[in-house]
């Protein structure tokens, strides 16, 4: 599968998404949207209403990343609404499966997110319900924090997991990716990646995603997990 790069509007100007998102359209494969409620992570951001308004103004698919408490309840709503992928927290997720199901049935694809201390095995049995595993390499929360070099090695795990049951899920990594650290998230087997801060603090966005896919690609064309 080829890199994919998703930058996270968590670190663009808030009164100005449609703009901020357009400025990424040409470059970038999707839109990361991070919604957080102030329970599941500490910080308060967007919803439902204002990823409605978003899907009308961005040509790019939109990813929405929800750390919520309720994603059982939630979710759904956001994949009725017209966001191509809608991902929930294993931590939160009372009835995974069910969500998982209801996410797809109503057209997204469905992600399951694990926090850096959550490991992936016992998620195993639920890839057939994914279509994409989470892996923060951050405390989700905020953005422009330190990547978590810890995580690395439960990536390559979770690359061969994936691997066995026949590769068609993404793994992706949200939290302190950025010129200095996609290269190592693509050596141990993430392809879908977000960056927040790394693009929207450049001068300039655009520039910033193709040279975080440059790298990804060169990574993963070295990679053995990609051979
Ligand atoms: C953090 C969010 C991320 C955040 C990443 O909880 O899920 O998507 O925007 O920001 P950076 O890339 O700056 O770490
Ligand atoms: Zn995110």
């Amino acid at each position: 599968m080829a890199v994919q790069i998703s930058p996270s509007i968590l670190s663009a100007d808030f009164a100005r998404l449609a703009d901020e998102a357009r400025a990424i359209e040409t470059a970038a494969d999707w839109l990361h949207v991070d919604v957080m409620d102030n329970h599941f992570v500490p910080n308060l951001t967007i919803g439902l209403p204002v990823v409605e308004s978003l899907l009308k103004h961005v040509t790019l698919p939109i990813d929405c990343h929800l750390m919520i408490d309720d994603p059982d309840q939630h979710a759904p709503g956001y994949a009725e609404a017209g966001a191509r992928n809608v991902t929930i927290h294993a931590e939160a997720a009372k009835a995974p499966v069910r969500t998982l199901r209801a996410i797809r049935a109503a057209g997204a694809r469905a992600g399951l997110a694990v926090n850096p201390g959550t490991p992936v095995e016992p998620y195993e049995d639920l890839l057939a319900e994914l279509d994409m595993l989470l892996l923060m390499t951050v405390e989700p929360g905020f953005g422009g924090q330190h990547f978590l070099d810890l995580v690395l090695p439960k990536l390559r795990r979770a690359r061969d997991m994936v691997a066995r049951h026949g590769g068609a899920v993404w793994l992706q990594v949200d939290g302190g990716v950025s010129v200095e650290t996609i290269e190592r998230c693509a050596d141990a087997g993430a392809d879908v990646f977000v960056a927040g801060s790394a693009v929207y603090s450049a001068d300039d966005p655009a520039q910033a995603v193709r040279a975080l896919r440059e790298q990804a690609q060169w990574a993963t064309a070295h990679a053995s997990w990609a051979r």
